[in-house]
């Protein structure tokens, strides 16, 4: 068994590429990744330790992948994972390493006969639509009102037919694309994939920054000290994500991989769900309280075009084909991530704080 985990000096690559290596000592696991993200080189450490195999090589060019030879397994999770990334002007390097490379790791999936799982994103779903659903304020966040629905949303989240019509941000843009050249590669070459559109990852080794990774940047300012901004929905931290345990989506990964031709149909919403959510107001709180102190935190209260006010992962469809759901709860993410950042905070500082 080979297993090759693209991004696999990132968050979720490193860790998926880490506990895949735990479990199936004898599979050798390969971390392919250009190191571009801020941090990943401090992922290198983590990678020898396992045991993972790391390969400094790009998507963008194909030769590099091939230069890795057979696999059985692809876990593609290298991307620029910014829902900015292009807005400033320059969405290259976004189209090129997140379309391109998905179709040169189509392709190699294709050519050495292996099973993919594609990291897709919440993202795909269109701003406006999202922003459209009706939302009220309790306490200190928004929320669904109990028992309202829509096209694709209700009370326990977005679901996988919400619709697809608008845009999406470049960033959503580029996985869209990449789901639907999967989607033609199942169909004219017989590819096996597994796509899962994932809401919010977090948990140890997230490098968080302003424009990604928010749980992870929140408690790292918190603890190290740095600036931060309720940007938006009128400045006072009321917008709400779900978030996942990195752990909890590796268990539904290796659940998938068990029996991949039985998720090789559609894309799958992957989160924490509602049980697993927060709004920003409400993690300032949380990490004030693991981090012993306050710091003060500016408000801007303008929307910014790509952003939306609340996401929650409908996980109904995987939970009721596998049995699958979160183990990781709220405080135990949070511990867990406060935990890694104070035992690292040397090497960790220098990239979170600012
Ligand atoms: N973290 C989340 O909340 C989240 C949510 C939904 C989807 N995803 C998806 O999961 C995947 C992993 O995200 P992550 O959070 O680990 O991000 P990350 O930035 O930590 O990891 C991505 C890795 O890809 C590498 N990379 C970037 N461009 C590359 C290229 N051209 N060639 C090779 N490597 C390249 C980076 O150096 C980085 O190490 C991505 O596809 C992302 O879109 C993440």
């Amino acid at each position: 068994m080979r297993i090759l985990v693209t991004g696999g000096a990132g968050f979720v690559g490193s860790s998926l590429a880490t506990l895949f290596k735990r479990d199936w000592p004898k599979a050798e696991v390969v971390a392919l990744d250009n190191l571009k993200r801020r941090g990943s080189e401090l992922i290198l450490a983590r990678l020898r330790q396992a045991g993972v195999t790391f390969v400094h090589g790009d998507v963008r060019v194909a030769y590099d992948l091939a230069s890795v030879g057979g696999f059985d397994v692809m876990l593609e999770c290298s991307a620029e994972p910014s829902v900015q990334a292009g807005y400033d002007g320059t969405p290259s390097y976004l189209i090129d390493s997140n379309l391109i490379g998905a179709v040169n790791c189509l392709e190699a999936a294709r050519r050495h006969k292996a099973a993919m799982v594609f990291l897709s994103s919440s993202r795909v779903y269109p701003m406006k639509a999202l922003r459209d659903i009706p939302l009220k304020v309790s306490g200190e966040r928004l929320v669904v009102p109990p028992g309202a629905r829509g096209l694709g949303w209700s009370d326990r989240g977005i679901a996988a037919d919400f619709p697809l019509t608008g845009a999406r941000s470049l960033y959503g843009a580029t996985k869209l694309a990449a789901e639907l050249l999967i989607e033609e590669y199942r169909a004219l070459y017989g590819l096996i994939a597994i796509v899962n559109r994932c809401g919010v990852l977090t948990g140890p080794w997230q490098m968080g920054k302003v424009d990604q990774g928010v749980f992870v940047l929140w408690a790292a300012r918190h603890l190290f000290g740095g600036s931060l901004t309720y940007i938006g929905y009128g400045g006072v931290g009321r917008q709400v994500r779900d978030f996942l345990h990195v752990e909890d989506l590796y268990d539904l990964i290796k659940l998938q991989l068990d029996r991949p031709a039985d998720w090789n149909d559609r894309p799958y919403n992957v989160g924490g769900g509602p049980a697993l959510s927060l709004s920003l107001a409400e993690l300032t709180r949380e990490c004030r309280n693991r981090a012993g102190r306050d710091i003060e935190i500016a408000s801007d209260p303008v929307d910014r075009p790509y952003d939306v006010p609340y996401y929650v992962t409908d996980t109904g469809v995987v939970t009721d084909r596998s049995g699958w759901a979160p183990k990781w709860q709220t405080a135990e993410v949070l511990d867990d991530i406060f935990d890694w950042l104070r035992r690292h905070q040397d090497e960790l500082r220098p990239v979170l704080a600012a």
